[in-house]
């Protein structure tokens, strides 16, 4: 299917207040929750979130959820349709060749594997954060670089509004900086 070309906009803020069909939640495989965005979409959320990721854990993801996968729950309180929880790879430093190019792979998933579960749930429109950047240490410049490479790749109408969501001024600048170079 040939795809288009999304609007891709920069927001400089919270997750949390982004009013979008999907919210995507940096989740870990356990989907019980943590820090950071996962920390903050379960608090906004409500408990309704958590309720829903114990269901997935109890019929499909009893050993949790795999690296680079995705999964939708309600999005309880936010204002959004559904938060979609994807597991970013932790950074490795070092690797090089293949090990680089496959772990590189498991975070252009998460943001295919995402939106195309987005797509399947009839959303227009999505926010993400910048998966992997914080607790899981992914360098900013390259978890920008494979983020805006893989939204423009994977992009199909109607999911053609794509929002990155960033949390500080340096996040902000790295996409920013991914929009004008990353192919
Ligand atoms: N809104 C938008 N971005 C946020 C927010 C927020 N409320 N809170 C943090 N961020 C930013 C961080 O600054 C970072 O740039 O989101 C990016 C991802 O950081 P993390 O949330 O730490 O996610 P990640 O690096 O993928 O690590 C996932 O952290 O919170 C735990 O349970 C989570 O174990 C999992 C791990």
């Amino acid at each position: 299917m040939a795809t288009s070309a999304p609007l891709i906009t920069l927001v400089r803020g919270d997750i949390t207040d982004q009013q979008v069909d999907v919210i995507v939640n940096a989740a870990n495989s356990s989907l019980l929750g943590g820090g950071g965005v996962d920390g903050a979409i379960h608090r906004r959320g409500g408990g309704s979130i958590l309720a829903d990721c114990r269901k997935l854990r109890a019929s499909h993801y009893g050993r949790g959820l795999p690296t680079g996968r995705a999964v939708a729950t309600t999005a309880g309180k936010l204002q959004a349709q559904y938060v979609v929880h994807t597991v970013g790879p932790v950074h490795q430093p070092g690797l090089t060749g293949e090990a680089e190019r496959a772990q590189s792979e498991l975070l252009a998933s998460c943001y295919r594997e995402s939106m195309r579960l987005a797509r399947e749930l009839g959303a227009t429109s999505i926010a993400f954060p910048a998966i992997s950047t914080g607790v899981y240490r992914w360098p900013l410049a390259d978890g920008a670089r494979v983020a805006v490479r893989t939204v423009r790749e994977a992009a199909q109408a109607p999911l053609l509004d794509v929002r990155f969501v960033l949390f500080d001024d340096a996040a902000y600048a790295h996409f920013e900086q991914a929009l004008v170079t990353a192919g």
